[in-house]
């Protein structure tokens, strides 16, 4: 065996961004595996996380250059290319890498020879659950979703009976039943709000009753199952999407919280309520849409700006998790220690990926784009 695998976890350089790909709970666990772990110095900071405590763990703090000598560099998003200077020939670069976004940058790890690795890509299959990053950070969006809103909103969650008159429950919708979904409707409901939930997939009707919630769904429209390959949601048929616009009208008035979270996978996110839907709605309602950087759910969002129409308040985040950093940033990295200790490899020291994680993350090889999402 050689020398041990050397992991660099990299101070986040995006605006906003405030996880970080590591903690000193995962930096031991990797020094566990044989691993050696360099920090970049100040790299947990805006997730409560300080220097010495990764140090405490094992890590070596590093003032610049971290890559240098690295087998695999982590990062929440995608580091620019050189911040990977010194890093090994063929280095791993694990994160959330944008593919299709930061198409530019996927050729120039591959210009590199670095192979990247696209955490979102990661298949939805049950063994890869523990390291999937797009659930354990959805999850949590969902949840700060509706603490937002009801921070924003004027008015109380629960009903409360006082002496001077009742309070009366918030109705919250939520549109859009994934990981987020789930989560914003178990939120609402623990705050106390009365809550109803719709999605294209069938199949969530009976989660959201499990959770206390009433389902709100399209019926009698052919060939609306919704669901695609992978769990994901298809685009739905313009039949199907003018009885969901009729049915979400009718119900939207009546609302005081809005919840948007859907999605389409490689797709612009599907546009739910228009502007003469939030003309319906009550002044002082509020809508948070959690697929604003993908396009929008609602009508008029605009990323990290709350913006009144019709006297309703519509926000959200370009990146909702980063608001949850020292949560977010415990999952994430648990997310990252799952995948890399599930393939370490004990004889090489090192991991090995199987083909069929492996030709689904890997974006980058021997100096070429090699993922076939990317080249079709
Ligand atoms: P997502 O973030 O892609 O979309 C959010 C939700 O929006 C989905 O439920 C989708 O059906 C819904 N949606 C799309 N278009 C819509 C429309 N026009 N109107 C209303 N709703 C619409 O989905 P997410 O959260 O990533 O989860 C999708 C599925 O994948 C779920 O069934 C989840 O349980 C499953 N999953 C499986 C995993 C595994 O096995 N490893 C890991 C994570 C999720």
């Amino acid at each position: 065996m050689g020398a041990a695998t050397t992991i660099a976890v990299l101070r986040e350089r995006a605006s906003g961004e405030h996880r970080v790909s590591a903690t000193p709970e995962t930096v031991k666990k990797f020094i566990g595996l044989g691993a050696a772990v360099r920090v970049e110095a100040g790299a947990g900071m805006t997730a409560s996380i300080s220097d010495e405590a990764y140090q405490a763990a094992g890590a070596e703090i590093v003032g610049e250059g971290v890559a240098a000598g690295a087998d695999i560099v982590l990062g929440v998003q995608g580091p620019e290319v050189d911040l990977l200077a010194g890093a090994n020939p063929g280095a791993w670069v694990v994160a959330g890498l944008d593919p299709f976004g930061k198409r530019a940058r996927v050729d120039a790890y591959a210009a590199g020879g670095f192979e990247a690795l696209a955490m979102e890509f990661m298949p939805r299959i049950t063994r890869a659950q523990s390291m999937d990053i797009l659930s354990s950070q959805s999850n949590l969006a969902g949840y700060k979703a509706v603490i937002v809103a009801a921070d924003l909103y004027g008015r109380a969650f629960p009903m409360m009976m006082t002496a001077a008159g009742t309070v009366s429950a918030a109705k919250v919708f939520v549109m859009g039943v994934g990981v987020a979904g789930l989560q914003a409707i178990a939120t609402a409901r623990r705050l106390g709000g009365q809550v109803s939930a719709t999605d294209v997939r069938s199949a969530t009707k009976e989660q959201i009753q499990s959770l206390g919630a009433k389902p709100i769904f399209v019926e009698n429209v052919a060939g609306i199952e919704g669901e695609g390959a992978g769990g994901y949601a298809t685009e739905m048929s313009p039949e199907y999407q003018a009885a969901q616009a009729e049915l979400v009208s009718s119900h939207i008035a009546k609302q005081d919280i809005v919840i948007t979270t859907a999605l389409i996978p490689g797709r612009p996110a599907p546009r739910l309520i228009t502007d003469a839907q939030i003309a319906t709605m009550k002044p002082g309602s509020v809508i948070f849409d959690l697929a604003v950087s993908a396009g929008g759910n609602v009508e008029g969002s605009v990323a990290d700006q709350v913006v009144e129409k019709h006297g309703v308040k519509i926000v959200g985040y370009s990146n909702t998790a980063t608001h949850l950093a020292a949560d977010a940033s415990a999952l994430f990295s648990r997310n990252l220690f799952n995948f890399l200790s599930a393939f370490w490899d004990k004889e090489q020291g090192k991991p090995v990926l199987d083909e069929e994680i492996g030709n689904a993350i890997r974006l980058t090889q021997g100096g070429k784009v090699v993922n076939e999402r990317l080249l079709g």
